[in-house]
């Protein structure tokens, strides 16, 4: 297997991390990170089979699991419960709780409170004078309507953003010791809080997704405490994270090639063709990885147990043996699925919701602001795999 090197905190390559790779798939389906230390893939098919198959998965073996530092004791206690770091049999009995509450038809009941909100958000926007459309749109309408499903109240939007940010900073390359300060205390307000809610719902229960997990966890043993905490703080930060910043890299994608206008959102299905362009042309999340369960070969290559394979969702979306031109942003492109939302047992579960924002909100705004323009060259905030621009200066004309 060929090696590269590539620092994932160089900033010309987070700002267009595109170049490297096509320059791995040049080298075939897998090439050695030398950054990482493990093999990566950034080939369609390849990512879409190993994201599927169950000799890989996300729980570290237990052998290689290392007692986490003191100063993180708090971080780690929630990350063990997380749907994200636990395999089956748990991770199936968890994932099928939460899903009940992702039903297609509660998901769909959330299209006027979405288009209300956008609404709202676009009356308040300055008119005549630059603003930032991140913080005025993108990330106010996937914070509030995780709020809403789950049966947070909205106000407490501002400290939610502010914990998540701390907590997910943790999966950035160049961790600091004050970044892993933050992220612990993070973890034990946001603990905290979401405890209070569950002994509220218990006092008097409610029809929300906390009031039903809740539910599950008094009456069947079906889920513990912290089980519950951990889940409902992963949905809060799952449920805005990525999606602010689909929301940011497709207005930027959509003005800069041209597409801000009322045709790319015309006709049945057009939005939502749209919506599957943005996220396989630019996602906000790059790279996953898995850990292997046992030997496995792979494109010729022998991996042990313990080894770490990571996949390039991004890349694996510029695939030129799937996509014709891949690199051309084309809203109007026949659907062909990506892998954004990832595949297998750990496949998004707020896929619907994300797409049901994005499909929602994005033609609203361009109908209300029609002639949008970028007020300055956006430039991406410095941190890799979770891919989004630090702000969003834009002109309503
Ligand atoms: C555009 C927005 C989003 C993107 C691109 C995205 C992407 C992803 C990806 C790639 C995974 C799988 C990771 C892996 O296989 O290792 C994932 C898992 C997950 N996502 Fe999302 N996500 C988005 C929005 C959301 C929303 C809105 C929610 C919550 C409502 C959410 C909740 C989750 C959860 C709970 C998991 C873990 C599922 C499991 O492990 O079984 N995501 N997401």
């Amino acid at each position: 297997m060929q090696s590269l090197t590539q620092s994932p905190t160089d900033p010309a390559f987070v700002q267009d991390p595109y170049p490297f790779y096509e320059r791995a798939r040049a080298l075939g389906a897998l090439f050695f990170w030398e950054d990482y230390g493990f093999a990566c893939s950034p080939d369609h098919a390849l990512v879409n089979r190993l994201l599927r198959d169950r000799r890989l998965g996300r729980e570290v073996p237990p052998e290689k699991v290392v007692p986490p530092p003191d100063h993180l004791r708090r971080f780690y206690a929630l990350e063990r419960h997380s749907l994200l770091e636990i395999e089956p049999p748990d991770h199936t009995r968890l994932r099928s709780l939460v899903m009940r509450a992702f039903t297609s038809r509660a998901i769909a009941a959330l299209a006027p409170v979405i288009d209300e909100m956008a609404h709202a958000l676009i009356d308040a926007f300055p008119r005549g004078e630059p603003f930032d459309l991140l913080t005025a749109f993108c990330e106010p309408i996937p914070v509030r309507t995780i709020c809403r499903l789950l049966g947070v109240p909205e106000e407490m939007a501002p400290r939610l953003l502010a914990w998540s940010h701390a907590m997910v900073a943790m999966y950035q390359a160049g961790r600091t010791r004050a970044r892993e300060e933050a992220a612990e205390a993070a973890a034990r307000d946001f603990a905290a809080f979401v405890r209070d809610l569950v002994a509220e719902r218990r006092r008097r229960p409610t029809d929300d997704l906390i009031g039903r997990l809740v539910i599950a966890e008094s009456a069947g043993r079906q889920l513990t405490t912290d089980e519950l905490v951990t889940t409902v703080i992963l949905l809060l930060n799952a449920g805005h994270e990525a999606t602010v910043h689909a929301f940011g890299n497709g207005i930027r994608a959509l003005i800069e090639h041209g597409f801000w206008s009322a045709s790319t959102f015309a006709g049945e299905g057009a939005s939502e063709r749209a919506v599957e362009e943005i996220l396989r042309f630019d996602p906000p999340l790059h790279l996953f990885t898995r850990h292997v369960y046992e030997p496995i070969e792979i494109e010729g290559h022998r991996f042990m147990r313990g080894d770490v394979i990571g996949l390039l969702l991004a890349a694996a979306g510029r695939d030129p043996a799937v996509w014709e031109a891949p690199a051309r942003f084309d809203p109007a492109r026949t659907v062909t699925p990506h892998l954004a939302f990832g595949a297998g047992i750990h496949f998004c579960i707020g896929a619907p919701l994300a797409r049901l924002e994005l499909a929602r909100a994005l033609p609203i705004l361009q109908r209300c602001c029609p002639r949008l323009v970028l007020a300055e060259r956006p430039r991406y905030a410095m941190r890799y795999h979770f891919r989004g621009l630090e702000r969003l200066m834009v002109c309503c004309g």
